[in-house]
């Protein structure tokens, strides 16, 4: 899978892309990351990519001609193109599975108060990570990249992720390591014995336990 991110910042993501299970899928070649500063494409003589509201209100708007440009650049048949912004719609590990199926994503990051309107009209889906206003879409970006890329073919054992939270509307049951006992807290007896039909009823029953405890909404689904 290839992955465009559009970015004003694209400093903000070397840390996250160059650790761990991301960069080893770069490494292995399971997933191509480019980070595009569309302030490259700006035809504007000061290099602005943003302008005041119509209308008026606080802040900057992101201004059509960059991303426009930028977005027909480097867009094929294969593209899905992505807008990251509060607005959109709640994004969950559905949706992350049906991105992962993806050959070409383009996500485009906001900054500053938001977009001209006009540049949904080149993308495929507006996407928001949560009910709560970041200053920009890098860290979403950063969420999806992550909850994606760990869901191509050979980045995890598949057996990682079949028993994930929320792939069943539920969530994940808990687990323990060693030692058995630690400040007086045991390992539950179930998880000892080696009977792994109870074992499996066992993390049933917590799965259904924790999310009627922390996640009701999911039951319901
Ligand atoms: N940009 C700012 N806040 C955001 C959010 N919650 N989701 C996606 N993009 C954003």
């Amino acid at each position: 899978m290839k992955i465009d991110i559009l970015t004003l910042f694209p400093d903000m993501f070397r840390g996250v892309f160059e650790e761990s299970i991301i960069k080893r899928a770069i490494d292995e070649k399971k997933v191509e990351i480019n980070l595009i500063n569309f302030r490259d494409y700006t035809k504007d003589p000061h290099n602005k990519v943003d302008d005041t509201p119509y209308g008026g209100g606080a802040g900057m708007v992101l201004m059509c001609q960059p991303i426009f440009d930028c977005v027909r650049d480097i867009k094929t048949e294969d593209s899905k193109v992505i807008m990251l912004t509060p607005g959109g719609v709640p994004y969950r590990q559905e949706k992350a599975y049906q991105l992962s199926h993806e050959k070409h994503l383009i996500i485009i990051c906001g900054h500053y108060e938001g977009f001209d309107e006009r540049i949904k009209s080149i993308c495929d889906e507006e996407i928001s990570i949560g009910d709560y206003v970041l200053t920009g879409g890098e860290i979403p970006a950063m969420v999806l990249v992550d909850s994606i890329t760990r869901l191509l073919p050979g980045v995890i054992r598949e057996d990682s992720f079949i028993e994930d939270s929320f792939s069943q509307n539920l969530l994940d049951y808990p687990t323990y390591t060693k030692p058995r006992e630690y400040e007086g807290m045991e390992v539950p007896e179930v998880l000892i014995s080696g009977d792994h039909k109870k074992i499996e009823e066992y993390r049933l029953q917590e799965s259904i336990r924790l999310t009627k405890e922390n996640r009701p909404d999911l039951l319901d689904k």
